[in-house]
């Protein structure tokens, strides 16, 4: 398919990634995927599983213990994980596109060796902590601060929200040093768990992605080495965009896989139950509905390959990836809410899996930049 000018035909390794991802996600994610939402717990084994087949560090370079692949590979894998378990999801789109690929990209030598070669391999797993109770769209307003004290940096403050909050061994944590240079004056460290003062808050009691651990993050007094900020003095506030840009690419293959795995059943479903003397697939309004949820699933999935390409070719792709994650999102709400008609009432109870699958498309026009804010992020870069 040519779309933009761009050949969207997946290579033979698109379609083996595709298909290792949709046998991990089918054999070992979906057994035991309701009982982890139900009692809010992702299974360490299956997290060490995914480490070992590559799902961690997908485009991590070999030099580092990766997949060395490109953002498409990973965005064809993340849709195949999110349609069974979005909650593995998440937990794969931050470690891969925020830590993995914020530390490959901007971390020094050292750095790189120390953490991301552990990262890549799920050795080690990774959070991102940008959020603060003060400062969740409106992310300059960081409120954790960094004191420089020369061989180190004082850190204090809370972010919350964070994602693998407790799972996490590394996070990589926003904090204003020059709070007279605004979003200038923002560094971003790694921060080691077991650091003295940096303890694990409240863990979130969610409506979905309930097998992801969301906890808020407390700082006192912790001595952060210097040699673990990243890049140079205020580069914080750019590090957080530039890694969000991708990210949000990979919270859009989340998106597309709940929409797309919430269609699959349905399609199924609607072949299988008959009212009024035949199947329900053949009421025009069912076939309607499947309709335009097909084509919604497609629009989103060519947006979300879009980006990842304009990724992979080294061209801007900030507007792209708003769009891209503007549209999964929307569409995942959209077709898993219609996802939970078509069942009708055996929609409204968990067995049939869309009812987890709508809980679980909400938070993907929340996180990684509301839908609000990727309108906003959008609009200037038309209004350029
Ligand atoms: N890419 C690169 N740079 C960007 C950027 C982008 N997408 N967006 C902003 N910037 C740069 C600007 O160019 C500017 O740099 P200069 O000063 O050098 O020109 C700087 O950042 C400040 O930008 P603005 O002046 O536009 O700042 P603002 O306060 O008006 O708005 C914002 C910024 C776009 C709203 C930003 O705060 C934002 O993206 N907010 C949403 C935060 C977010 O996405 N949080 C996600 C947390 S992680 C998470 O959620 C993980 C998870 O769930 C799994
Ligand atoms: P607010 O910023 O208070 O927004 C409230 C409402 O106002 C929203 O509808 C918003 O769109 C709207 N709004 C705000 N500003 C504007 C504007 N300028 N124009 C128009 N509308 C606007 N953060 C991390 O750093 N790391 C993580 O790992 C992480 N994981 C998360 C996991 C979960 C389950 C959740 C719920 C959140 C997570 N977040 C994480 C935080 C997430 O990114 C924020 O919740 C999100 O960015 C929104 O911030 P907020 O909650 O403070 O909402």
């Amino acid at each position: 398919a040519q779309l933009f000018g761009m050949d969207f035909n997946l290579s033979e390794e698109h379609l083996a990634v595709q298909e290792a991802a949709s046998d991990f996600a089918q054999n070992h994610l979906l057994p035991g995927v309701l009982e982890r939402d139900n009692e809010q717990k992702f299974d360490k084994e299956l997290l060490r599983q995914m480490g070992e087949l590559g799902f961690l560090g997908m485009m991590v370079s070999p030099e580092y213990g990766g997949g060395g692949m490109d953002t498409l590979s990973y965005v064809i894998a993340m849709e195949e994980i999110s349609k069974i378990d979005a909650s593995a999801g998440v937990i794969m789109s931050v470690n891969n596109s925020l830590v993995c690929w914020g530390l490959e990209c901007f971390g020094t030598e050292e750095q790189k060796q120390k953490y991301l070669t552990k990262l890549a391999s799920g050795e080690m797993i990774g959070a991102f902590c940008l959020s603060e109770p003060e400062a969740g769209s409106d992310a300059t307003s960081q409120h954790t601060t960094a004191e420089d004290k020369g061989d180190y940096y004082l850190l204090n403050g809370t972010k919350n929200w964070i994602t693998s909050g407790e799972t996490s061994n590394v996070c990589l944590v926003m904090a204003q040093t020059n709070p007279e240079l605004k979003h200038k004056g923002i560094n971003v460290f790694i921060v080691e768990k077991g650091l003295d003062g940096f303890v694990v808050g409240k863990k979130e009691d969610k409506m979905g992605i309930r097998a992801s651990d969301t906890h808020t993050l407390m700082f006192t007094d912790v001595k952060v080495p210097r040699e673990n900020r990243i890049g140079e003095e205020g580069f914080g506030f750019k590090f957080a965009m530039s890694t969000l840009n991708g990210g949000r690419i990979g919270i859009a293959a989340q998106a597309l896989g709940i929409a797309a795995g919430a269609f699959e059943i349905s399609l199924k479903y609607s072949k299988e139950r008959q009212t009024f003397g035949k199947p329900i697939s053949e009421h025009q309004a069912i076939q309607f509905k499947l309709s335009e949820m097909a084509t919604k699933v497609e629009a989103a999935r060519l947006l979300v390959y879009k980006a990842a390409r304009l990724k992979d070719e080294g061209k801007d792709y900030i507007q792209a990836s708003a769009m891209a994650k503007l549209y999964a999102s929307e569409t995942a709400m959209w077709v898993t809410t219609e996802a939970v008609q078509i069942h009708g009432g055996y929609g409204y109870v968990k067995e049939y899996h869309v009812e987890r699958l709508m809980r679980d498309a909400k938070i993907t026009q929340i996180y990684e930049g509301t839908s609000e804010i990727q309108k906003l992020v959008i609009a200037r870069e038309l209004l350029k």
